[in-house]
């Protein structure tokens, strides 16, 4: 059984995705053993909470630079024993430390299709904002593992959204996330939790399908 540590920063639904998906027997050969939060006041600790699952909080603000707040999470998930870190929401780009102590052991959820509308400044509903802006007629998400460049990391699962007239940066991310977010990080979880990702040459390729 792998432990799961999801790292957060916000509301956290997709937080909750992994606590349905693991109640319901979704996430195989794994479990979420603790959340991590860079904000003291983040409702996705309520979210931990209320299902019984270990909390922290490590806060950002209380740190001068990214290298200190960088090991102070890489310590956190070491003493966690953590086997997947999952990036749900967390908004903090830490530093190439916590890559070499975690490496191809960390996904993250973007909610676009990278490698469109990705990389610094892209997070949250500013992602979305950006797609409408452009035009495309297609968005989505992607889980990809985490390495040091920001959303470069091999690509584990992506799924397309339809962008609609009259959609508002709120709306689409709302279908973003129902269509897509919310499906793709639990199935990319147990993927890994069975031990059926395998990275080569910076690409990802999902075994015994
Ligand atoms: C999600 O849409 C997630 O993909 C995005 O922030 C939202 C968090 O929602 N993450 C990023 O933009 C990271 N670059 P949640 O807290 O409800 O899961």
């Amino acid at each position: 059984m792998k432990n799961i540590c999801v790292l957060v920063s916000g509301g956290g639904t997709n937080l909750q995705a992994l606590i349905d998906a693991q109640r319901s027997g979704e996430i195989k050969n794994g479990r979420i053993t603790c959340v991590i939060s860079s904000k003291p006041n983040a409702y996705a600790l309520e979210r931990a909470r209320d299902n019984g699952i270990k909390t922290r909080v490590i806060a950002r603000a209380e740190y001068n630079d990214i290298a200190a707040y960088t090991k102070a999470v890489t310590d956190a998930l070491i003493e966690e024993n953590a086997d997947l870190v999952v990036y749900a929401g967390f908004m903090t780009i830490l530093d190439e430390q916590i890559v070499k102590a975690f490496p191809n052991k960390m996904m993250n959820v973007h909610p676009a299709l990278i490698p469109s509308f990705c990389g610094k400044g892209f997070y949250g509903l500013h992602v979305h904002e950006e797609v409408l802006k452009s035009g495309v007629k297609l968005t989505g998400a992607t889980v990809h593992f985490v390495t040091a460049e920001c959303d470069g990391g091999p690509i584990i699962m992506q799924r397309a959204v339809e962008v609609k007239n009259g959609d508002t940066p709120e709306i689409l991310q709302k279908r973003v996330m129902e269509q897509a977010e919310w499906k793709i990080l639990p199935a990319s979880v147990s993927l890994f939790c069975q031990d059926r990702i395998r990275v080569e040459n910076n690409i990802a390729y999902i075994t015994g399908e």
